[in-house]
Order: C-alpha cells, then structure tokens, then sequence
C-alpha cells in the first residue's frame, strides 16, 4: 500500500469513496434517513477542495492506483476526515493512515489529537488510545447523528 498527499485531482474518487463507505459501512449504526442526510455531503465540492488544500490530506492506494482510503488533520489537531474504501475493510489501512497522521501531528508540535468520530468508527479510535470524552449530537442536513468527541494524547 502506497501513502500520499492527496491533490485537487483526487476529488471525484474521494466523494465516490466517502458516498460508498457510508452507504455500506456506517449504515449498521445509523438509520436509512441519517445515512441519506450524512451520504449528501459528498456532493460538498468545495467544502473537500478546501480541505484537501489546507489540512494534511492523505491517501492509501494500491499499486494500481485504486484510492483505498483517506485521513486528514488540521493544523490544530483535529483528525477531520478518516474513511476507508467499503471493499478494503479490516485490511490495516486506517491504522497506517492514523500512523501518518500521529507523525505528522508530532512533526508539528501538536500535543492532542482531537476527532467527532462515528459510533462505526469508536471502537476503531478506542484500539488505537483515544479516548471518548463526549458523546454528542451532530445535525447534518437536518438530521440529527449521534457521535463522539475522541481524543489522543501525544
Ligand atoms: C473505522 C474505519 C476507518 C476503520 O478502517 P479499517 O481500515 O477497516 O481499520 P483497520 O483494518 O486498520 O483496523 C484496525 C483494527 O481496528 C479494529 N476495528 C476496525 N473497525 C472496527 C469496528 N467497527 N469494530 C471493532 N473493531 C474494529 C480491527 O479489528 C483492527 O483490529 P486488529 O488489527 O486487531 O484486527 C472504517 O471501518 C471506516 O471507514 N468506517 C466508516 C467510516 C467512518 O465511520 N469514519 C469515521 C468518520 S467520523
């Protein structure tokens, strides 16, 4: 598995990507309404060109070049985005991406990861030593989402 910056380029695979993940995956934890609400913000172009042009954006793909997933990280340390391909599941390629993310977070002097994680994605955060401090509700397009504030001492 190869590890990279994503670039502009990248922007239709990665909505295609987060679409499919949470259509697949987080539909176990969510209901068909909160899945549509959450599954429409792949259509938020600009909101993921920023993100890929401002945060630590990086991507796992094979030696083909199929994406298999994407984690980012603010400057503040907040872990923003982390979603792995619905066909790559339980291959080890979130925690080399969190790997990534750790690096980069203490290249640059943060001392605590924060992320809103999924109820999918906790048990994942809680292998790795986050810590759930709150769980909270999230409206996104009108729906309401349960999720967790997880944080990462470095
Ligand atoms: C959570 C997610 C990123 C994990 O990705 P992944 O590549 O499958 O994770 P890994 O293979 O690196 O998993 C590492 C370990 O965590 C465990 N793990 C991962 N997801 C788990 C889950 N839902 N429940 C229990 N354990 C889990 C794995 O069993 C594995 O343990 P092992 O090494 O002892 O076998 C992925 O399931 C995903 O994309 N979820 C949907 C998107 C999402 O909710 N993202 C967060 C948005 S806030």
């Amino acid at each position: 598995m190869i590890l990279r910056t994503a670039t502009p380029g990248d922007i239709n695979a990665l909505k295609e990507l987060y679409y499919g993940t949470i259509t697949s995956i987080n539909i176990k934890d969510y209901n068909p309404e909160q899945i549509k609400a959450w599954a429409a913000t792949a259509e938020r172009t600009e909101s993921l060109l920023r993100k890929i042009n401002e945060q630590y954006f990086y991507i796992a793909e094979t030696a083909d070049k199929t994406i298999t997933g994407f984690a980012s990280l603010e400057t503040s340390g907040y872990l923003d985005m982390m979603y792995v391909h619905k066909g790559f599941q339980g291959q080890g390629i979130a925690t080399q991406l969190l790997k990534k993310i750790i690096e980069t977070a203490t290249t640059l002097g943060i001392q605590t990861i924060e992320s809103e994680v999924s109820i999918t994605a906790k048990p994942f955060f809680e292998k790795h030593h986050f810590i759930a401090v709150q769980q909270q509700v999230v409206v996104i397009n009108n729906m309401q989402l349960t999720n967790y504030k997880m944080l990462l001492a470095l």
